[in-house]
Order: C-alpha cells, then structure tokens, then sequence
C-alpha cells in the first residue's frame, strides 16, 4: 500500500479543529488615516470592525512620516532591493537604518534581517556554532524564533522557569564554569505581558561569565526615553551582549535587526546563512523605518499616550470583574482557559459586535491559559474601549465564562 499522504495532512488538520485551535485569518484592509479601523472581508460581505489586536503599538504604520518616508524612497530607489546584502543589495537606507539602530541601543554596530524572527534564528544558531560546547541558558517563555535558533546551532541548552533568578541561578551555577554560556530572555513577554528581569539577568550573568541575548521586539519604540527598550528604561544597555529587535511592531514596518559590539555583529554578517542567502529589505521598508526609529527616539508622546490607554482599558475590565491577567504592560492579556470558548469568545466579538480580538491557544500558550490579547494604542478612543468593555462583558454573561474573583 502506498502512503496515504492526503489523508495523513487531513488527520493532522481534523485533530486541529477537533481542539478548538484550527487557525482561521481574519480577512482586513486596515484604513490609512482612522486607525483602528479596518474593513473585514468575508465570502459575502465587507463591514467596518475596529482592531483591538494590532502590533502596530504606537500606529506608526500610518505615521505621516513613515508614509512620506516610504513615498520618497519608492520614487527615488523603487521597489525592490535588487539582490541579497552582499550582490548589489545594499542600499543607503540599510546603512542608515542600521547606524541608527545601532546608536538607539548604545551599541558599536547594528545589523539588519529580514524579519525579527529571521533575526533571532540566524544569530542564535551562529553565535552558538562559533562558541565550542556553549551552553544556552533560556526563559520557558522565551518566542518560538529564539527556540529555533538554539535549535539549530546544536548547542545544549537549559531551560528556567520564566523569571525565576533562584532557577536561573542554579543551572548557571551547575554548569561547567569554563563553558561558554548565552542567556536568552525578553524585555516583554509578549503573551503574559510582563517584563524581562534584565539588570538581574546581568548580575547572573556577570557572576557565571554568561553572555546576554535580549530580544527586545516588544519593548523597542515602547520604552525608555528613546524608545530603546526595557534594557534603556532600566539603564542596563550597556550590560547586554546582545539587542535583537523587530521594526514590524512598534515601528510600524517590518524587519529585524541584532546591535551589537563589531566584532560578534560582523561574525553574524559574516557567518550566518539566514542573513546571507536572502534579499535584502525593499529600500522603501528601510526608509520608513529610519522614520519611525527616528521619530520616536525624540517623541513620547505616542509612549505616554499607550501608557494611559493600557491603564483606563485594564482598569475598565477590572471594573466589570473581566479576567485580566496580570500585566505591568501595554499588553491586556485576559484569560479564557479554553481554546475552543476562545475561538467562540473572538468570533462573538467579530460577528456580532464588529470588534476583532484574535484567540491566543496553544502552542502561542500553554493549554488551559488560552486567552485574548488586547492590545490597546494611543489612537483608540474612549468611546471605541467602552464599547469593547460592554461587548465583552455581554459576551462573557452569554457564554457564562469564569470572571475574576
Ligand atoms: C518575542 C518575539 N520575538 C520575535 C518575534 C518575531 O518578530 P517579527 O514579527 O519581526 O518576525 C516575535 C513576533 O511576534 C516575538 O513576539
């Protein structure tokens, strides 16, 4: 008998849908100009929906500048970047884009990648394979880009229990002291919605002769005076090895990038396949993210303005005994604890009250936490949160949901 393919592939889907944890992609057009609405597209309709799950934190993926930035650079370059970094590939904005990266993290150098998830994966799997017998040290919590980089430098690695600094100190203590040794960890952590402990991971670090991998995809823009970070709010830059952060969120664009000290940056530039063997960033992508990196290293206000709106939101829910979760950050996690109530709980909300809440299941999280996860911006208005507020509270009475004690 030869090998049943199709139906192997079907049983593999059927098994999702079983769980509740079947991905289906809301259809939208966002709208320049009235962020954060969009248009949802099904198979017989376009209606009008408010986002509530944006990465585009601060909306500058509608900044007048970025745009004109993106504009210009089209009109002038094209679309395009014709060719990977090394083959005709590097283009003036990359350069000034890196050099302002590498100046918003206090670093010697920056380097750009395709995504942050490209980032993450090509600059863990080659810093490891230069480092004989590393050992990674990494947050349970840690984004699936950085678990697969370790994965394929080949290197060991250790897991601690997320935030613990007693666990975290007890497998560097019990690895072998001339080893080389990288920690991994997040200035956000994007599901939970809580902070990276980075000043005492560079204690540790310090202490047992680690080197630091921070990804801060979810804090650049966000935090610190220039938007540096959770490493540049807390004045502990200078201590990190390593700053991985994305431009796709609160820069509003896309791409990654690592900074760095030379030496080990040009090792990445030098060495790692998953920056050498790709095109580079269509030089208009650049340009808006030298806007947007540019504009926040001096505006606040777009940080001040998220801050408020995450603290009316959380306190809004809270009010009507909604579950959320416990998050010093921009990011409103509330708990479901199901995946199949969460794809009902989002789908009530898109379909009956035009509000788009993406469900949060597993693998993204642990079973049983499965969640939504609000993500507020400065530019969602009062009126728009109440109206999410009393949804959610219609859709939590219906469906007779677990609210907080
Ligand atoms: C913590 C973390 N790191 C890296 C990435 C990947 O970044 P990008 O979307 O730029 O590929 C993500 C994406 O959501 C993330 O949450």
């Amino acid at each position: 008998m030869p090998f049943a393919y199709g139906q192997t592939f079907k049983d593999a889907l059927s098994k999702l849908k079983r769980e509740g944890r079947y991905r289906v992609f809301a259809d939208i057009v966002r709208q320049r100009g009235a962020f954060p609405t969009a248009v949802h597209h099904t198979q017989n309709a376009a209606k009008p929906i408010t986002v509530w799950c944006s990465n585009d934190y601060l909306c500058m993926g509608q900044h007048p500048k970025v745009l004109a930035a993106m504009q210009e650079a089209i009109h002038v370059a094209g679309a395009g970047s014709g060719g990977t970094r090394n083959i005709s590939g590097t283009h003036h904005f990359h350069v000034e884009l890196e050099n302002e990266l590498a100046d918003l993290h206090g670093k010697e150098t920056a380097l750009l990648f395709t995504s942050g998830y490209v980032s993450n994966d090509a600059t863990l799997s080659t810093l490891a394979r230069m480092l004989p017998g590393c050992i990674f040290f990494s947050d349970e919590l840690n984004h699936a880009s950085m678990i697969e980089g370790m994965r394929h430098s080949g290197a060991e690695k250790r897991i601690y229990r997320h935030n613990d600094m007693t666990h975290l100190e007890e497998l560097l203590r019990a690895a072998p002291p001339n080893a080389p040794k990288i920690v991994c960890f997040e200035g956000v952590y994007s599901m939970e919605g809580d902070f990276g402990k980075v000043r005492e991971i560079c204690d540790l670090a310090e202490r047992y002769g680690a080197m630091t991998y921070l990804d801060e995809v979810h804090g650049v823009g966000l935090y610190g005076p220039r938007g540096g970070g959770v490493a540049e709010r807390d004045g502990q830059m200078h201590r990190v090895d390593i700053v991985e952060g994305t431009l796709a969120k609160a820069f509003g664009v896309m791409g990654g990038y690592i900074t760095g000290t030379s030496a080990i940056i040009d090792c990445v530039r030098s060495f790692a396949s998953g920056f050498i063997f790709t095109t580079s960033l269509p030089p208009a992508i650049a340009a808006g993210a030298l806007a947007a990196v540019r504009h926040l290293k001096s505006s606040t206000a777009e940080r001040e303005g998220l801050a408020e709106r995450a603290g009316r939101l959380k306190g809004l829910l809270g009010g009507r005994n909604v579950p959320v979760m416990d998050s010093p950050s921009h990011i409103v996690p509330v708990l479901v604890g199901d995946a199949a109530l969460c794809k009902i709980v989002s789908d009530e909300l898109l379909y009956e009250h035009g509000l788009y809440v993406q469900p949060i299941n597993f693998p993204t999280v642990p079973r049983g936490t499965e969640r939504l996860r609000i993500t507020p911006s400065p530019l969602h208005t009062n009126a728009q949160m109440d109206e999410l507020v009393a949804a959610i509270d219609i859709v939590w009475t219906s469906l007779r949901l677990r609210r907080a004690a």
